[in-house]
Order: structure tokens, then sequence, then C-alpha cells
């Protein structure tokens, strides 16, 4: 019955915090914009939470290097996706026109095997290659792992680099399409002199002066249908976002199929059509043909990514009165899309790269594509050496904000499209753009949650986990960490919690400027919470009582750290779903791992087909 009591009593307190301040939504869902803060600029949290729902200012300052990966030796000048790690870029470091594809499986580049599509119309399963082409056979016998490294050893070019000519397989890395195998059927793609290697350039430039971004956090730059496009698609370019993403959003994946068989003649073998494939395509707008020439940035690419570059940085340059410079984002590593690569970064090299080599898979060579994870995975706690600032005092959350967010069926956050909604968020991003440069980045509240989770995530991990079977000893730990706050010779509870929960935060007086705050208020909010349960624990009458407790504690807090592999071996990485790979079961329990495919996991695509069961950890 006491149990019972304190039981109510927690949750209607826990609510009250909650409830008090509901007017302000940032408090309401304080633990999502907590986790935003703790996880903006690291690869690990962000690709967890990988629909983001925030946007921050960023700045890059003078001298960084950055890299871009092309096909072409000139510098550029124009906009351009540039990598903070060059095992990124080189990626798309690939010569203009490979062979033509083989039949066995190898020409897959990371992220468009069609074999860990669903080939019946799942969501990202409908691509031309997939019909034009016979699928390759099954991976040859022998480790699995092994044949998985193998099968993108010819990664076709850039997925998104553009901004010169008519590069039309600029974006094709991506599910959708078979760069080489457009460049077998359309004779535009065929100027490279016989016998010539291919090679792509991996470029090096520098930045002249900092750089003045937007940052959109989560994986941001993962061309998905699970919301990680959200906020750019429907918040910042909710005016114009790109056609393909509105048609996408509302019919589903594009089948391009249909394109490529009205503006070019088939060439290549035509295996049979699913005709109920093109069911969700009946009504569907007109794209103009992949080939037709341009000025600026193509439509093409996943998801209307090179339209969608196009229009941020024109918003920049209109709406953010050019006070913007370009966007941040994070796929497999974070990356800028810069609205005037001339105007910003002096040529530090232009170098040729192995020639059709530069990415996961290239040197024919399986260690490729662990040596592109271990590159991205060297970022899962941060960006490293101050490249990229953010301003904390000044971030807009669309979980700040009423009703902006909804929760989808697996529980991801999405963007609520409706004008009425998105235009004040829209108006707070460009106050933000356009606010004065201080000079002072302001407090570091990504440091303060720093040191909220690296206090409590092990001891509620361990209470929550049912490891502990005395009722005694769990109740001991959670002594543990209440103590210190705890005046053993006048008790209040009252008193206690507020000592743990203001333990890393500012003044919090009346006057407080902190106040009213995001920051402020959702890590104030997390820790009160947090320390209400803790110093609850004290209270209870059985351990099963405590264990649902701490277990619904930290499902609320939902910190990404908790995911995290304990102790991978030096030749492993800790591997999750960054898009686009990854399986569902690798979102739930990522495991370390020494051999990692690039190709399109079943997290991203279709969940209609098993994974193979090499895709399993
Ligand atoms: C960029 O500008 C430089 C110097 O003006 C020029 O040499 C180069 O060809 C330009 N690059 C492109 C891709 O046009
Ligand atoms: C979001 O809503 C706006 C306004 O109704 C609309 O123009 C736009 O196409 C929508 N965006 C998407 C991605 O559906």
């Amino acid at each position: 019955m006491k149990s019972f009591f304190i039981l109510i009593s927690l949750t209607t307190s826990l609510a009250a915090i909650i409830h008090k301040r509901a007017e302000r939504p940032h408090v309401q869902n304080a633990n999502h914009i907590f986790n935003a803060i703790h996880s903006s600029m690291r690869q690990w949290g962000s690709s967890l939470n990988h629909n983001g729902m925030s946007v921050f200012l960023a700045t890059v300052p003078q001298d960084v290097e950055l890299y871009h990966g092309t096909d072409s030796e000139t510098r550029i000048n124009g906009t351009e996706w540039l990598a903070f790690e060059p095992e990124h870029a080189m990626i798309f470091a690939r010569g203009r026109h490979g062979p033509p594809p083989d039949r066995d499986g190898e020409r897959y580049p990371p992220g468009s095997h069609p074999q860990s599509h669903d080939s019946h119309g799942g969501p990202q399963s409908d691509h031309e290659h997939e019909d034009r082409y016979p699928p390759p056979p099954s991976p040859p016998p022998g480790p699995p792992d092994q044949s998985e490294g193998q099968r993108f050893q010819h990664p076709p070019p850039p997925p998104h680099h553009f901004g010169h000519e008519e590069d039309e397989r600029r974006n094709e890395w991506e599910p959708e399409h078979l760069g080489d195998a457009l460049a077998e059927q359309r004779p535009i793609f065929q100027s490279r002199a016989e016998g010539e290697e291919p090679h792509g350039y991996l470029h090096t430039y520098r930045t002249k002066h900092p750089l003045r971004l937007l940052y959109v956090d989560g994986q941001s730059a993962a061309k998905s249908e699970k919301g990680t496009l959200d906020v750019q698609d429907m918040v910042l370019l909710h005016q114009n976002p790109p056609e393909e993403a509105v048609f996408v959003a509302k019919y589903g994946m594009i089948d391009r199929h249909e394109d490529a068989d009205r503006h070019s003649p088939p060439s290549g073998p035509q295996p049979n059509h699913d005709k109920e494939k093109y069911s969700r395509g009946q009504g569907r707008p007109h794209f103009p043909p992949r080939s037709e020439k341009r000025l600026g940035p193509p439509h093409g690419g996943p998801l209307g990514e090179g339209q969608r570059a196009e229009r941020l940085c024109q918003l920049a340059q209109t709406e953010y009165e050019d006070r913007i410079d370009g966007i941040l984002r994070m796929e497999g590593g974070f990356e800028i899309i810069l609205c005037d690569m001339a105007k910003h970064l002096d040529v530090i090299s232009i170098a040729r790269t192995k020639p059709d080599a530069g990415g996961p898979g290239p040197g024919r060579d399986d260690g490729d594509m662990l040596a592109y994870y271990r590159a991205v995975a060297a970022r899962y706690d941060g960006i490293g050496a101050g490249r990229v600032t953010l301003d904390y005092e000044n971030f807009v959350s669309l979980f700040a904000i009423d009703n902006a967010v909804f929760f989808d069926e697996s529980r991801r956050p999405r963007v609520r499209n409706e004008t009425k909604i998105v235009a004040p968020v829209k108006e707070a991003i460009k106050a933000m753009a356009l606010k004065d440069a201080s000079g002072d980045v302001g407090k570091n509240w990504q440091a303060i949650t720093d040191m909220v989770v690296a206090r409590y995530a092990d001891p509620i991990a361990y209470l929550a986990s049912g490891e502990l079977n005395q009722l005694h000893d769990f109740k001991a730990e959670a002594d543990h960490a209440m103590r210190p706050f705890i005046d053993y010779g006048d008790r209040n509870t009252a008193r206690e919690i507020e000592r743990c929960s203001i333990q890393h935060l500012p003044s919090t007086a009346p006057s407080n400027a902190n106040q009213g705050k995001p920051a402020y208020d959702s890590i104030h909010a997390v820790t009160s919470v947090l320390c209400r349960t803790l110093s609850a624990v004290g209270e209870i009458d059985t351990l099963a009582h405590g264990v649902s407790m701490l277990r619904g504690l930290k499902s609320w807090l939902g910190w990404t750290t908790w995911k995290r592999c304990r102790g991978c071996a030096e030749h492993e990485v800790c591997f999750l779903p960054i898009w686009p790979a990854g399986s569902a079961e690798d979102f739930e329990h990522p495991q370390c791992r020494s051999h990692v495919s690039g190709g399109p996991g079943t997290y991203w695509g279709g969940f209609g087909k098993p994974p193979r069961s090499h895709d399993r950890p």
C-alpha cells in the first residue's frame, strides 16, 4: 500500500514538474531537448536521434581543412558539398567513366546493392537498376563478411557533389541509381579516351575566414523517408520544398524506371517488369529527364537533393540576407552545403586519387569500408578540435514549440507540416540567422549535459537492469548517488532534490538570466525528474517497484550513451545504422563489428524483407 502511494506521488510530482510549466513546451519535451544538446555535432547520438528537430547557429573557424571528392581537377567555385573528413569525400572522388558494370555483383556502390532491397515494392526498392539489370547473384560462398567487402568495389561517383556542368551522376550513389549502369547506356558518359583509367580527385580546401552556418541536427543529410529531411523540407523550405520530396511524402518512393523509360531508349537487358510496382506512381507529376541540361544544380538525386541544396542556398541569400554561408548536416560524416566555395575557401591541393578507388571498397580490399567507418566512428563523440562551435544559447528546437512535432508509429519525431505552426518556427530561425555575431559563444550547455550523463548513466542503467536482487543493495546504489546532496542532520527531501538537480547548472536565482531558455529549462527539468526518482528509491518497499521506477526513468531519459558498445577491439567499430547502412537490429543493439557493409540495410529501406543472415551482427 505504501509503495503504491509512493508510486502515485512520484508520478504526480513528476507530472507536476512537467505540468507546472506546461505552457512552456520545452519543459514538456525536456528529455528530447536535453538529448538534442547532448547529441549535437556528435556522430553517435545524432545517428540514433536521426530526425533531429533542432537548428543551431554554427561557426567553423578560419583555417579549417575541408574536403571534396569529384571527377574534376578544377577548383570549385559555386555551391558544393564539403566533408570534414577526407575518407568521406573520397567516396565521391571517382572517375567519371567507369568500366561497364560487372555481372558479378561487384558494381554496387555503398547504398545501392539491390539484394537488400525489398523487391516487391518496399519503399526504397523500386529502382531502375533492379529492373534493368539482372540482380547480381548471391554472394559467393565463404566468409560472408569478406564477400560483403568485395561487393562494393566500384562505387559509382558522388551522390552529392554538384554544381558544375551537366554531371548527371552526381547524385547516383544513393539507392535509386546505379551510375555505372547509366554510363553504359547513355552516350553522354562515353567521352573518356579508350583505355584511360577512370580517376577522381580529392580537393582539399581551407576556410579563408570563419563560416557562419545553420546546423540541422540528426542525420539531416540522410536521404530517407524516415523523417531525416523533415526540418529542411517542411520548415526551412516550407514554401518550396523539392517537388520530389513532396511527391515522395505523398505517394512513396519514386520509381525512376518510368522516367528512364520515357526519356532514354533502354539498351540494357530488360528483365520482367513487375507492374504492381508502378501503381503508386499513378498521377505522378512529370519530372524533367535527368539528362536535360540545366543551369545550376539539377533537381536530381535522391529525394530532390540537388534542388534542396540549391533552395537552401537561395534561402541563405534572400531570407537570411547572405548572413548564412551554408548548411551543416550529417550522414556518415559531417558535411557542409557551402553556397559559395570561391568566396570562403582557399585551395590547398587537388590530388588525383588511386584509380578506380577512393571510397568504401575501392582498393579491392574489404578493409576500405571499415576504414571509412572508422573515420566516421572517430567522430562519435564530437567533430573535434573546435572545428565547429554551436551557439547553445539561441537555438531553435521544434520540441520547444507547441504541436510542432508528432511521433510516428516507430516513435520517431516528425514535423507537423502546417503553415500556422511552421511559420513562427521559420521566423525564429530567421531571427537566429540574422542575429548579430556577438563574438561571445555563450555557455557550453552541451558540457553540462555531459556532466549529468557521465554521473548518472551507469547508476541508472545498473538500477534498471534488474541485476541487483536485494532491496537493500538497490537502495544503497541509489543512495550513493544522492548522498552528497543530503544533510543527514537535517533531512529535507525537497531541498535534497533541488540541490541534486542544480549541481551542474549555473545560478538558479530568480533573476537568473538563464531561466526561460530552452537549454537551461530542459536540463533543469531533466535533472529534477532524475533526482526526484533517485530520492524516491529510499522510500520503496519492493524491489520490483524500484526496478520499474528506474526503467521508466531510463526510458524517459533515452540517453544514446546506453546503446554504445563497451570496449570494441582495435579492428572493430561499434556499428549502428547510419544511412544508408544498418538494420533494425543494429539500431536496437549496436555491436562491435570488424566487417561492415555500406549497403542499404533494412533499417532505412524496406522492413518488408528479412535481412540477409550476414546483415546481422
Ligand atoms: C573557379 O575559378 C577559378 C579562378 O577564377 C578558375 O580558374 C576555375 O576554372 C573556376 N572553376 C570552375 C569549376 O569553373
Ligand atoms: C508542407 O506544407 C506546405 C504548405 O501547405 C506545402 O506547400 C508543402 O508541399 C508541404 N511539404 C511537404 C514536404 O509535403
